[in-house]
């Protein structure tokens, strides 16, 4: 076991504060990684602030953070999938039990047996795991990714949660040539997703509550942008969709969205917000709608991912921040003031 520095939160109503947690010293398959960038996610904010209660309450001290990129600093005798100096990801899981059908079709994170990259029991040391808010963290090389090397890593680490989790439900869902496809909310998460329905090929359209977002939605891939509390601009689009993805953190209405399906579209949700979405029957009936949900994606998928961005060159959009402005980005991410993603400089974390 070592020590290491993080930004924890000791309470739902705590800010982020400078902490040291501990580490496992790498075993045999482990990777040893140095922190380069770690993505601020809005499941980072709900998690800290415990708004997830009924689903997934919050051990303090809680150390968020699941967008990792780093330089691997130390390899365990048994790892040969990564050796010191490569730069390395680490997305939302850490672990699985590996046997299970689920894991060995390479859909990690439906295992019922999953640690997640923080908030969750931790096998190795006890209490929960800690996530990449961290100077360092040490994984499991099966959960390990390999980092395209022409890309820019402060735009990467989002990919490992962001983007995995729009990739993974457009691919599902058919989003290509010839569907036309609805991305709900410019985050974090729908911009990457804007990103990737436009190099698959879809007809994408953008549906947004910021007037000021409506460029941004055209240079990130957008064939149309929608102003969502404009009903006149809404209802020009009804029964038209194959696929909408909604990537929206707050309550909204979903049923202004179901009813721009076609026949048998679907519209998949992704952002989680803290109270139920009321959906109304007869807009799932009529049209034979359907309504999901997607979790990230497993390994298998989330290097593919990965693979697709490097041919692509796709990046997220991010504003990189040192690790002493968190709390104020908490702040910009719940007024929807991010451009596309906030991405933790960690030598910020190092110098202090
Ligand atoms: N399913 C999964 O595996 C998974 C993975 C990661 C995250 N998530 C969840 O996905 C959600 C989005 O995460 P994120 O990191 O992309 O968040 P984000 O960067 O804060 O983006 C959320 C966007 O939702 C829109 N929005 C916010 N409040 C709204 C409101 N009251 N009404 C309508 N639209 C609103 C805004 O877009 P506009 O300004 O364009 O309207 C905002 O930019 C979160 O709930 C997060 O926990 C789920
Ligand atoms: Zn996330
Ligand atoms: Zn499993």
């Amino acid at each position: 076991m070592y020590k290491t520095k993080a930004y924890s939160a000791a309470s739902a109503t705590s800010p982020l504060a400078s902490s040291t947690i501990n580490r496992r010293d790498p075993g045999a398959q482990d990777v040893q990684i140095e922190i380069l960038y770690c993505g601020v996610c809005h499941s980072d904010l709900h998690q800290v602030r415990d708004e997830w209660n009924n689903f997934a309450p919050t051990s303090y001290p809680c150390v968020p953070g699941h967008e990792i990129v780093g330089r691997v600093t130390k390899v365990g005798s048994g790892v040969t999938k990564f050796k010191t100096g490569d730069l390395a990801a680490v997305g939302c899981l850490v672990d699985s039990d590996r046997t299970c059908p689920e894991c060995k079709a390479g859909f990690e994170q439906f295992c019922p047996n999953i640690t997640l990259t923080y908030n969750f029991p931790d096998k190795h040391l006890g209490g929960v795991t800690y996530g990449g808010y961290s100077d360092s963290i040490v994984v499991d090389e099966r959960f390990v990714l390999r980092v395209p090397a022409n890309l820019n890593p402060a735009g990467v680490a989002p990919l490992l949660c962001a983007g995995i989790t729009t990739y993974s439900p457009l691919r599902h869902w058919g989003a290509g040539k010839g569907k036309k496809v609805g991305i709900v909310g410019l985050g974090g998460l729908g911009h990457m997703g804007v990103k990737f329905a436009h190099a698959l090929g879809a007809h994408v359209v953008v549906f947004t509550t910021s007037a000021g977002k409506k460029e941004d939605a055209l240079r990130l891939g957008a064939d149309e942008v929608v102003l969502s509390n404009n009903a006149n601009e809404m209802r020009k689009h009804a029964g038209s969709f194959n696929f909408i993805l909604d990537a929206v953190s707050a309550n909204h209405d979903i049923n202004a969205y179901i009813s721009l399906l076609g026949r048998d579209g679907n519209i998949t949700l992704v952002g989680a917000p803290e109270k139920p979405l009321a959906v109304n029957a007869f807009g799932l009936i009529f049209g034979r709608h359907s309504l999901s949900g997607s979790p990230i994606g497993g390994l298998p998928e989330t290097q593919e991912m990965l693979d697709f961005c490097g041919q692509h060159n796709i990046t997220s959009d991010v504003e990189v921040i040192p690790i002493q402005k968190i709390n104020e980005a908490y702040a910009r991410m719940l007024k929807s003031d991010v451009k596309y993603r906030f991405s933790i400089d960690m030598a910020s974390l190092r110098q202090e």
